[in-house]
């Protein structure tokens, strides 16, 4: 049973994330902007954001001292495209104002969650799949990276069998090492495009 505590965390969190969302989506023309989930200490973003100046860029994690190390990188490289949250995937989706509307999604080297049992906490599955294509863009692409050879299997069919999302052969916009890239001996790469029809 949920807890009075646990409900009043969920609620400051979603009140705390409207708040630093709303000024990044003001009024009510549609706003494109590339997400990066799991961002970690924010390397990669910072570097694709500096690249993409004319992009709104958006990385989230979990973890309050990753979001700290990021917000210092994007201090340092004075990038006002950049915007780091610390938010949890699917509260961040829910919680988007009308306007705000991904045009990219970045995975790179999400948990893998190894025993079956723990599957149920991979980010990627098919009812995440959904929640992201209700927000996205047309023409939306999602990019998945990861060192675990089943979870790059299984990510890339439930992204094939998906009926909003359809699995396209092209490069990622962008090449930077992530600091989980660093440590992976190999890894693999799966990019997909929202079907025609979305939003
Ligand atoms: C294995 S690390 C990878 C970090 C970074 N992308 C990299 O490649 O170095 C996965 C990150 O995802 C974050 N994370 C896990 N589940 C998440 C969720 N549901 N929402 C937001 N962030 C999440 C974790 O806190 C962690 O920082």
């Amino acid at each position: 049973m949920l807890t009075e505590k646990y409900l009043n965390i969920i609620k400051d969190r979603r009140e705390g994330l409207r708040r630093d969302l709303a000024p990044l989506f003001p009024g009510p023309a549609a706003r494109d902007f590339t997400w990066e989930v799991g961002c970690g200490h924010g390397h990669y973003l910072t570097d694709y954001a500096a690249a993409h100046p004319g992009e709104l860029c958006v990385g989230i994690d979990l973890l309050a001292d990753r979001i700290v190390r990021a917000n210092r990188k994007r201090d340092r490289a004075r990038a006002a495209n950049l915007h780091f949250l610390q938010a949890e995937a699917r509260l961040f989706l829910s919680e988007l104002p009308a306007a705000a509307r991904i045009g990219r999604l970045l995975l790179l080297f999400p948990d893998p969650w190894p025993k079956a049992r723990h599957h149920k906490h991979r980010i990627l599955q098919a009812d995440f799949l959904s929640a992201v294509a209700g927000r996205a863009a047309p023409g939306c692409r999602f990019y998945f990276r990861t060192d675990f050879a089943p979870y790059l299997e299984e990510g890339r069919t439930a992204l094939a069998g998906h009926p909003r999302w359809e699995v396209v052969d092209e490069p990622f916009p962008f090449e930077r090492e992530t600091v989980f890239q660093a440590r992976a001996p190999t890894f693999g790469s799966c990019v997909a495009r929202l079907r025609d029809g979305g939003h």
